[in-house]
C-alpha cells in the first residue's frame, strides 16, 4: 500500500455509459495518486457513479447512501462523492436528501473531482460541480486504466439531442457533443496494442456520430475507420435511435467483416399514437421496415431492443400493438421497463398515467411473449457452429465458482464452455450444444488463433 495515499472505493450504477465513465473516473483518481481499496471500510473516500433514468434507479442510490451514513458515524473522515447523472439532475437538492453527501460532480467533472476531495476537506464546506462542458468537441481523456483484458468500451459521444418525452438524459448528460475521429482511433490502437480484440462504441445516439464536427465524417465513415485497426477483431456500438439508422450504416453492416451482425435498436412502443406521444419520430411501420432491410442485407443478424410498457394514456389494445412489433420482430434480447415518470420531462405530466398494477401486468406478459419468442430464436441455433471469443472464466461474471468459461457470438449470445483450448481473448470454433434461457452451452472443436 502506498503511504499516505487517499483511498477511495467506487460504485457504478446504470447503463453502459455509466461503466465507461466509472474507468474514466479511475483513471483520474489513479493518475491524481489515489489508491483503489477493495473493502468499503478501508476507504476515505466512497465515490457513486450515479444514473437517474428510472425512479427505481435512484432509489437504489439513496438506500446505498442511507448504509453508508452509518459508516460515516464510525469514520468521521470518510467523504462521500456522488457523482454522474443524478448529480446534474437534482444538484443541490441531493444535499437536502441526503446530507451525509460531501461532494456532487457530473459527468463533465470527472477531470475535478480530486480537487474537489481536496476543497471539501480544506474548507470544510461542501462542493459541487455539474455545469456541462459547453464545448463541441468531447475533450475528456479516455481512461488510462481498463479493468478487462478482451472486450473495452470506447465513447464515441456524449449527451444526446433528442427529446424523447420520457427522457431524462438530455438532461442530466447535456447536448450532443462528438469526439474527434483522431482521439478515437487513439483509444482503439492503444486498446489494440494492449491485446484487447473486441470494441464497443459507445454513445447515447451513436448515428449522429459527427454532427457539429464539420469533419465531412460520420457513423459508417467512422466505422469504416475503426476497422482497419490490426488487431481489433469485433466491433460493436450502442445505441441507436430507429429514426438515423441510415442505409449507409446498414451497407457497412453488411460489408465490413469486423462489425458484428448485432443491433440495439430501441423499439419502445409499439403503437403509433404512443410513439407520437413519445416524440420518438417514427412508426411502428417504418421501425419495421429498418429491420427488414437490416434482415435482408445481414442475414442472420441479430436486434435487441428496450420497450417501455405502462406510458400514460396507453390503452390495452395499444399495448397489444407492442405485443405485434415483438412477434414481427423476433428480438434476440428485450430490456423491458415499466414507465417511471421522471422529473422534468413532459410525460411525467401526461394524462391518465398507468397504475402499477396495470404496468407491471403488462411488464410480465410481454416478458413471457418474449420468452416463447426467444426459445424458438435460440432454438434454431442448436447443432450449429458459431466463432465464439472467449472473454473469461463464467464465474467472474455470475460471481460463482467453477473452471467454466464464457464468450460471446458475434450476434451477442453467450456461450460457457467447458475446455482447456477456452482460454481468455481467445477465438474459438464452437458447436452449440444447448441453450438455457438465455444462455448457450458450446462445445469448443479447435482455437483459431
Ligand atoms: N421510464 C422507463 N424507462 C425509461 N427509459 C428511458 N427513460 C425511461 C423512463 N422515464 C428506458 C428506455 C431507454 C432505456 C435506456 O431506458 O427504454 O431506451
Ligand atoms: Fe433518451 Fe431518447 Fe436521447 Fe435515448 S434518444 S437518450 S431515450 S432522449
Amino acid at each position: 500500500m502506498k503511504q499516505g495515499a487517499t483511498k477511495y472505493h467506487l460504485l457504478t450504477f446504470g447503463c453502459q455509459m455509466n461503466k465507461y465513465d466509472s474507468e474514466r473516473i479511475e483513471s483520474v483518481l489513479l493518475d491524481g495518486g489515489f489508491q483503489s481499496v477493495g473493502d468499503l471500510n478501508d476507504a476515505d473516500v466512497i465515490v457513486l457513479n450515479t444514473c437517474s433514468i428510472r425512479e427505481k434507479a435512484e432509489q437504489k442510490v439513496f438506500s446505498k447512501i442511507g448504509r453508508l451514513a452509518a459508516l460515516k458515524k464510525k469514520n468521521g473522515n470518510l467523504l462521500i462523492a456522488l457523482g454522474g447523472c443524478m448529480a446534474t439532475l437534482r444538484k443541490e437538492n441531493i444535499f437536502r436528501r441526503a446530507p451525509s453527501v460531501d461532494i456532487l460532480f457530473g459527468p463533465d467533472s470527472f477531470n475535478s473531482l480530486p480537487r474537489l476531495i481536496e476543497d471539501r476537506r480544506v474548507t470544510g464546506e461542501r462542493q459541487i460541480d455539474v455545469g456541462f462542458d459547453g464545448g463541441t468537441e468531447w475533450r475528456a481523456p479516455p481512461p488510462s486504466v481498463r479493468p478487462g483484458k478482451v472486450t473495452a468500451w470506447v465513447g464515441i459521444m456524449k449527451g444526446c439531442d433528442n427529446r424523447c418525452t420520457y427522457c431524462v438524459v438530455p438532461d442530466t448528460r447535456g447536448p450532443e457533443v462528438s469526439r474527434t475521429p483522431e482521439s478515437i482511433l487513439d483509444e482503439v490502437e492503444d486498446l489494440a496494442g494492449r491485446g484487447f480484440k473486441e470494441i464497443n462504441l459507445l454513445g447515447q445516439n451513436v448515428n449522429s456520430y459527427g454532427k457539429g464536427l464539420g469533419r465531412g465524417i460520420n457513423f459508417p465513415k467512422l466505422l469504416r475507420t475503426v476497422s482497419e485497426v490490426d488487431g481489433i477483431k469485433r466491433i460493436r456500438f450502442i445505441t441507436s435511435h430507429p429514426k438515423d439508422l441510415s442505409d449507409e450504416l446498414i451497407e457497412v453492416m453488411a460489408t465490413v467483416d469486423k462489425v458484428c451482425p448485432w443491433l440495439h435498436l430501441p423499439l419502445q412502443a409499439g403503437s403509433d399514437r404512443i410513439l407520437k406521444m413519445m416524440n420518438r419520430k417514427y412508426t411502428a411501420k417504418e421501425y419495421l421496415n429498418k429491420i427488414d432491410k437490416l434482415n435482408a442485407a445481414v442475414p442472420g443478424i441479430a436486434i435487441s431492443t428496450d420497450i417501455m410498457v405502462g406510458f400514460p394514456s396507453e390503452t390495452e389494445e395499444e399495448f397489444e400493438e407492442t405485443l405485434n412489433v415483438m412477434e414481427k420482430a423476433r428480438f434476440d434480447a428485450l430490456y423491458l421497463f415499466n414507465f417511471s415518470p421522471r422529473p422534468g420531462t413532459p410525460a411525467a405530466g401526461y394524462e391518465k398515467p398507468a397504475s402499477r398494477e396495470v404496468s407491471q401486468s403488462r411488464f410480465d406478459r410481454a416478458l413471457e411473449f418474449h420468452k416463447g419468442i426467444v426459445a424458438e430464436v435460440y432454438g434454431r441455433e442448436i447443432g450449429k457452429r458459431v466463432e465464439v471469443l472467449c472473454e473469461g472464466h463464467y464465474s467472474e461474471k455470475t460471481n460463482g465458482c467453477g473452471r467454466e468459461m464464457f464468450g460471446k457470438t458475434p450476434e451477442n449470445r453467450i456461450v460457457t464452455l467447458f475446455s482447456d483450448n477456452a482460454a481468455t481473448g481467445k477465438l474459438l470454433s464452437v458447436d452449440i450444444k444447448s441453450v438455457m434461457g438465455y444462455i448457450f452451452k458450446g462445445e469448443v472443436l479447435e482455437p483459431e488463433n
